[in-house]
């Protein structure tokens, strides 16, 4: 007896089944109430007091693989059938296999900072959610300046005093705050303003933020540092010229023109037919911004900067339409393969 229970256990271990009307066979056999359990079942009440603990248990383990059993070949004819290959290592990587690819946006944000790095700055983030301080008051925003106009910056609902950040010119303020000079700082990070979505404009982009400051720094050191960023960045021959401009952080503020020339039809459209393309930001630390910070303009001064990161790779890898840096389009990610 105990030797049947046996084979029946091997049989349904080794069962394979190949359609509907093999499972079916398979219950009949074993599990339907004339067939080999039940049967065992009842032919359980004759077996002789001395075996019936043994064969009692092999038979409930029968009656568990039968059921397990079933379920499992039912399952299976659902899923498609028994078409797993014991031979096939499910675990090994398709072929060939695609390479991802840095994002343009990243590629410039890598380069810039390790130009900078080599001469001795350090990188530093700030908060993406900021206060008025930071963003414009300690930066020297007169309380009336259009730009904390509701129309370009983004504030937090529940309480005005705090909106996303429009610039990263606030990790400046926070660095200042915290540290005393030799200062020597960029801050790359995401920043918000709330424009419309256009082929050149967009409602977050990137930025990066230089700051130096130290005892009798000039507005000569600030042109040598960025000259030797364009030359690093846009090549070795790369001239620069410093355009004057306003910013309420800085005095004298200036932006700074890359020459691109006027070779192509395109070339023209880029620069307005000037040659010149304007690429930054920057300008001496005003000495209100760096007071409101805690360090003496009578000892120290020092210059900042800020640039555009989807700005700068639309100049370097000639993109049109600010949008796509966005969209993460496999199409448009893919043409950075061999730039990276
Ligand atoms: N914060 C300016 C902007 O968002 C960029 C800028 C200009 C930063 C001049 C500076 C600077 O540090 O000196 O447009």
């Amino acid at each position: 007896m105990l030797k049947k229970l046996e084979e029946y256990e091997k049989q349904i271990q080794e069962l394979v089944i190949a359609s509907k009307e093999d499972l079916e066979n398979f219950r009949l056999q074993f599990l339907s109430k004339k067939g080999i359990v039940p049967q065992l079942f009842t032919a359980f009440r004759d077996v002789p007091n001395e075996q019936k603990k043994e064969f009692g248990q092999k038979l409930n383990v029968l009656k568990n693989l039968a059921e397990t059993k079933f379920k499992e070949l039912q399952s299976e004819l659902k899923s498609g059938g028994n078409a797993i290959d014991p031979n096939i290592d499910l675990t090994v990587p398709p072929f060939p296999m695609e390479l991802g690819t840095r994002h343009p946006v990243n590629m410039v944000r890598r380069e810039v900072v390790s130009i900078f790095e080599r001469i001795g700055f350090t990188v530093s983030e700030g908060p993406e959610i900021e206060d008025d301080w930071h963003n414009f008051s300690a930066l020297n925003f007169p309380p009336e300046h259009p730009a904390r106009d509701m129309q370009d910056t983004f504030f937090v609902a529940k309480d005005p005093d705090f909106a996303l950040r429009t610039h990263t010119s606030s990790v400046q303020v926070r660095v200042m705050e915290n540290q005393q000079p030799p200062i020597r700082t960029i801050s790359p990070g995401r920043v918000f303003r709330n424009e419309a979505i256009s082929a050149r404009a967009h409602c977050i982009f990137h930025q990066i933020e230089g700051l130096y400051i130290d005892k009798n720094v000039s507005f000569a050191d600030m042109k040598d540092t960025l000259l030797y960023f364009a030359r690093e960045f846009y090549g070795p021959e790369t001239k620069i010229r410093l355009r004057p401009s306003y910013f309420p952080f800085t005095e004298p503020s200036a932006e700074m023109d890359v020459y691109w020339g006027l070779e192509t039809e395109a070339d023209h459209r880029i620069t307005k037919g000037t040659g010149w393309l304007e690429v930054l930001g920057c300008g001496m630390v005003d000495p209100n911004v760096l007071r409101s910070c805690g360090i003496d303009p009578d000892v120290y001064s020092g210059f900042a900067f800020g640039m555009g990161i989807e700005r700068t790779a639309m100049l370097k890898y000639q993109v049109k339409d600010l949008r796509l840096f966005f969209e993460n389009d496999k199409r448009f990610l893919d043409q950075f393969k061999a730039a990276y």
